[in-house]
């Protein structure tokens, strides 16, 4: 049985990737990005989706948002109690991110999804971004919703209120605490809706505690298997797309019924972000 089904996902070219300041502690590193290589990359984690029986979308990459690959933060994606798609626009933290906003909430509403502005207040200090820190729980009106460097608690209120009010899902904050793992998708990443992959010292006892209560099985990652972004790979339609997994973490995948599918992203992971952070799902 497939547990984790999606068939679109939009994703956008790095026509102006690049590494510049240092947003979160991999971007620190002053690696050169080859940005043939990186374009070979982007392209060859988009054959994955495809061979997994997903269509990908593209949105236009735009000048000067060096990180506007990241597709996965600029928008929370979701389905409301009415069945219709819609999106929560981000607040992003950094100012060259927060630009990019704009273009992928007109996508999204030129494909016909609803949004959800929740009117953050970034000089209040109410930040979110999007599926870096908001992650569904796999066939459950749920979001695990991480907060600490990125994205803010009070961000995450107002989040959690909006979709208390619209009867769309229950939100239980994660405190991170590792700097490195800067988002929730660095460090945490449901494989079925029973288990998951998560890398323990980067969340707090409480948040730990709440991931124990609702997962059957916790799958511990080593910081070594973490800091190469197993956590974040993708599971979707029996698959499990990502960066790097050591042998370990191989036969967890396999012994979850998921068949691993390593795609390289190494000039991507040089600006902090792999496989999960470079798409978004649409359905
Ligand atoms: N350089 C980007 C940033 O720091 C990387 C974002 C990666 N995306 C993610 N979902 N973790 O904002």
């Amino acid at each position: 049985m497939i547990d984790i089904e999606h068939r679109r996902v939009l994703m956008c070219p790095p026509d102006y990737f690049t590494v510049r300041d240092v947003k979160n502690p991999f971007m620190a590193s002053g690696a050169p990005v080859d940005h043939d290589l990186a374009k070979r990359q982007w392209s060859a984690v988009g054959d994955a989706f495809t061979s997994a029986g997903v269509t990908v979308e593209k949105i236009d990459a735009v000048e000067d948002l060096e990180d506007m690959v990241f597709a996965a933060n600029q928008v929370f994606v979701g389905t409301d109690s009415a069945g219709t798609r819609f999106i929560v626009p981000s607040a992003m933290r950094y100012e060259s991110r927060a630009r990019e906003v704009p273009h992928y909430v007109r996508w999204f509403k030129q494909h016909g999804f609803r949004t959800i502005d929740l009117r953050l207040d970034a000089g209040a200090g109410e930040y979110l971004e999007g599926h870096g820190d908001l992650l569904w729980h796999p066939n459950r009106p749920h979001v695990w919703a991480g907060y600490g460097f990125r994205s803010t608690l009070a961000g995450v209120r107002k989040f959690t209120e909006a979709m208390e009010r619209e009867e769309i899902a229950g939100v239980m904050p994660l405190e991170l605490v590792d700097e490195t793992f800067y988002h929730l998708d660095t460090c945490f990443v449901p494989l079925t809706s029973h288990a998951a992959l998560v890398y323990s010292p980067a969340l707090s006892a409480g948040a730990l505690a709440s991931l124990r209560g609702a997962f059957k099985r916790l799958h511990d990652v080593s910081r070594e298997d973490a800091m190469q972004f197993a956590c974040n790979g993708v599971p979707v339609n029996g698959y499990f797309i990502a960066s790097h997994l050591s042998d370990a973490l191989w036969k967890v995948v396999r012994n979850e019924g998921l068949k691993p599918v390593i795609v390289d992203t190494s000039e991507f992971e040089k600006a902090g972000g792999s496989v999960f952070c470079l798409k978004v799902f649409l359905d």
